[in-house]
C-alpha cells in the first residue's frame, strides 16, 4: 500500500492555513504531529512497504514532517502579531483629542456671603468667635431675659432636647458666654453659626439656617456707636449709594431695640423682593439690657454696649436675588454652578 504524500500535504497545509486563532493552529499542530497523529500514522505504515521504497518514503515523511513545522511556525508567528496588532489597536489613543475639562467646584454663595462679613467685620476690629449649637436653655433664653414663661419666647420655636437642653434657636446666647469669660476691655466680637427653629421650610423658613451676632461692649459704649458701625457695614456689603433706616422693635434682650433695614435697588418700585416698600429688613439690634450686662457679669454702671444679629441666609438671597431660600440647602449643582467662576 502506497501513503499519498501529496494528498497528506495539501491537506496539512490548508488545515494550517484555515487555523484563524492560536486555539486552532494548536488542534492542527495535536491532529498531524502528536503521537496520535497522522504524520506519525504514516511513520508506522512505513514498515508495510516493500523494503526497497522505504528509505525514499521515510525522507519523504521526513521532509514533510519539516515542511509542516515550518509552516506551523510561520502561521502561529502571524497570529501572534495579529493578536497585537488587534491590542495596541485597542490600546490606541489620540493624543491631539482634546482634554476633558475636569469639574471644578465651587464657593457656596452662603459661605461667600459668610467670607464676605467675617472680611468686613474683621477690618473693623471685630474677632470672630463661636458658640455651641446645643446650648442650654439659660444661655438661648434665661439669661438673655426671657425668663421661663415669657411670651416672647415663642417669637421662636424651639427644638428641646430635654426641658433645660435645646438647639439654639439664635446665636445671640454667644454674647452671654463671651461676656461671661471675659473683661469689657472692650468686647467686640462676631459669633457667626447655624441656628435651629421648628419651622416647616418653605420660600422663606427652613428648620436650620445662619446668623451673624454681634457685641460690642465697654465704657461709654451708646447707640450712636451702634448706628455708625451698621452704617459702615451696610456700605461695605451693599454699596455706598444704598441708604439705611432703624426703626423702633422690642427685643427682651436689648434697650431700645431697631429694626434695620437697607433700601432696596428698586428705589421702591413695585419689585418683588421688597414687595413695593422699597425697603429690606436685614438685622435686628439695640443697646444690650442691663439685666443681660448684669446677668453675665458686667455692672451696667460702668459699662454699656449694643448688638446686633443678622440672617446669613437672608443677606444671600437678597443679594444674589434668590427667591427660595430651600434652593440654599439643596446642593443642586445646576443651581451652585451658578456661583462658579466658569459659570
Ligand atoms: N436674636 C434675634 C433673633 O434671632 C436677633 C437679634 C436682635 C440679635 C437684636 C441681637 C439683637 O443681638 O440685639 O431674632
Amino acid at each position: 500500500m502506497a501513503i499519498d504524500f501529496e494528498a497528506l500535504e495539501k491537506a496539512a497545509k490548508a488545515a494550517v492555513a484555515g487555523a484563524l486563532d492560536q486555539e486552532a493552529l494548536n488542534t492542527v499542530r495535536q491532529r498531524y504531529l502528536s503521537r496520535k497523529g497522522e504524520l506519525t500514522g504514516a511513520l508506522r505504515m512505513l514498515g508495510e512497504l516493500p523494503s526497497a521504497e522505504r528509505p525514499a518514503a521515510g525522507e519523504r515523511l521526513n521532509a514533510l514532517r519539516q515542511a509542516l513545522e515550518a509552516v506551523l511556525q510561520v502561521r502561529e508567528d502571524e497570529l501572534g502579531r495579529a493578536d497585537e496588532e488587534k491590542r495596541l489597536a485597542a490600546e490606541a489613543m489620540d493624543v491631539f483629542l482634546p482634554g476633558r475639562r475636569p469639574r471644578t467646584g465651587s464657593v457656596h454663595p452662603l459661605r461667600a456671603i459668610w467670607d464676605e462679613l467675617e472680611e468686613i467685620f474683621l477690618g473693623m476690629g471685630f474677632s470672630i468667635t463661636e458658640g455651641p449649637e446645643v446650648e442650654l436653655d439659660y444661655y438661648n433664653f434665661e439669661a438673655l431675659n426671657l425668663p421661663p414663661d415669657h411670651p416672647a419666647r415663642d417669637m421662636q420655636d424651639t427644638f428641646y432636647f430635654t426641658p433645660r437642653v435645646l438647639l439654639r434657636t439664635h446665636t445671640s446666647p454667644v454674647q452671654v458666654r463671651v461676656m461671661q469669660a471675659t473683661c469689657p476691655d472692650p468686647v467686640r466680637i462676631i459669633a457667626p453659626g447655624r441656628v435651629y427653629r421648628s419651622d416647616a421650610p418653605d420660600a422663606t423658613h427652613s428648620p436650620i439656617f445662619h446668623q451673624l451676632e454681634g457685641l460690642v461692649v465697654g465704657e461709654g459704649i451708646t447707640f450712636a456707636d451702634l448706628k455708625g458701625t451698621l452704617t459702615a457695614f451696610v456700605r461695605a456689603v451693599y454699596g455706598e449709594e444704598r441708604r439705611i433706616s432703624f426703626r423702633p422693635s422690642f427685643f427682651p434682650f436689648t434697650e431700645p431695640s431697631a429694626e434695620v433695614y437697607v433700601s432696596c435697588t428698586c428705589g421702591g418700585s413695585g419689585c418683588r423682593i421688597c414687595k413695593g416698600t422699597g425697603w429690606l429688613e436685614i438685622l435686628g439690634a439695640g443697646s444690650v439690657h442691663p439685666n443681660v450686662l448684669r446677668m453675665s457679669g458686667y455692672d451696667p454702671e460702668k459699662v454699656s454696649g449694643f448688638a446686633f444679629g443678622m440672617g446669613i441666609d437672608r443677606i444671600a438671597l437678597l443679594k444674589y436675588g434668590i427667591e427660595d431660600m430651600r434652593l440654599l440647602f439643596e446642593n443642586d449643582l445646576r443651581f451652585l454652578s451658578q456661583f462658579s467662576a466658569q459659570g
